[in-house]
């Protein structure tokens, strides 16, 4: 018999679409978003300075690799402004289609600061793709939310960004009624037998195995990892660290794959994850100056 052709899932993270730094009115910087601003301007800024070229060799790629699904796990922005989500939303929306074959979760850079509702302008931006196939399990916003792909795979997108009052702290935490449901979920019988992708922006473990700092990590991942040990086949799939790793954490029995960022100048990295019945192939991706392309399966 033939084997069914794998879903492939183009994962990527942290573009940080940031050129709105030349035309934003800087009567729109208050507080920590000008904080914010004169560090890009000192020279963060330069590292994303193509990420529109590289964003369009993207949906290139998408197109040359046949990609069926596509995520995103946040910090599409720098200052979570409303002018630079919809050049992010404009760049990123050929990605975007069918928009329930899209998955994506804010970074903390996207709701940088609590003026207004900071949730909602990242929400209005990405309504399209905020469907939730199990709403019932919803604690508050659009999260946990849940995409039943086919019979063998569901995608759940966990928010852990929130924004941080002072500017020398970007870390995060997953609300604990998110955790509640992600718990529940996790036992509905309408996921048995589903190999289960989460998406979070946070990282909730390093490269090294280890866990991020207070000011910059995910404060709860210890809570976090707990829930998704009951997950018996699948993959944590974050970003938020501009370097791309895959780890086996002791706690859990599935993989933690971080995107890195995929526009920073040197570091550019996205992966392509293939769903076999019985397997997750990952595959990495690096950027030539021209084009993405994609080195063999890790083993
Ligand atoms: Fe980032
Ligand atoms: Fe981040």
């Amino acid at each position: 018999m033939k084997e069914k052709k794998p879903l492939k899932i183009l994962h990527f993270s942290d573009i940080h679409v940031d050129m709105l730094i030349r035309h934003i009115k800087w009567r729109n910087l208050l507080s920590k978003r000008a904080i914010g601003a004169i560090n890009l301007l000192r020279g963060r800024s330069k590292y994303f300075d193509n990420a529109e070229q590289k964003m369009h060799a993207l949906i290139e790629f998408k197109e040359r690799n046949h990609i069926d699904i596509v995520i995103n796990s946040g910090d599409y922005t720098a200052l979570g402004l409303e002018e630079e989500l919809k050049i992010a939303k404009e760049l990123v929306e050929p990605l975007m289609q069918p928009p329930q074959r899209y998955i994506t979760v804010p970074g903390n850079h996207d709701i940088y600061v609590h003026e207004g509702n900071s949730h909602y302008r990242f929400s209005e931006q990405f309504c399209s793709v905020l469907q939730n196939d199990l709403p019932e399990y919803c604690s508050g916003g659009h999260w946990p939310l849940v995409r039943l792909i086919g019979d063998d795979l569901a995608i759940v997108a966990i928010n852990s960004s929130r924004p941080n009052m002072l500017p020398w702290k970007s870390n995060g935490m997953i609300p604990i009624e998110q955790l509640k449901s992600l718990d529940k979920l996790l036992d509905d019988d309408r996921m048995r037998d589903r190999k289960i992708l989460v998406v979070t922006h946070y990282a909730p473990k390093l490269s090294n195995g280890e866990d991020d700092s207070r000011l910059h990590g995910l404060n709860n991942s210890d809570e976090f990892l707990k829930i998704c040990s009951k997950i018996k086949s699948g993959a944590i799939l974050c970003g938020h660290i501009h370097k791309p790793y895959c780890i086996y954490p002791e706690s859990i029995t599935i993989p933690i794959y971080c995107a890195g960022s995929s526009t920073m100048e040197g570091h550019e990295s996205a992966w392509i994850y293939e769903v076999y019945e019985n397997e997750l192939k990952a595959y990495p991706i690096r950027w030539n100056g021209e084009e993405y392309y994609t080195l063999a399966a890790l083993e």
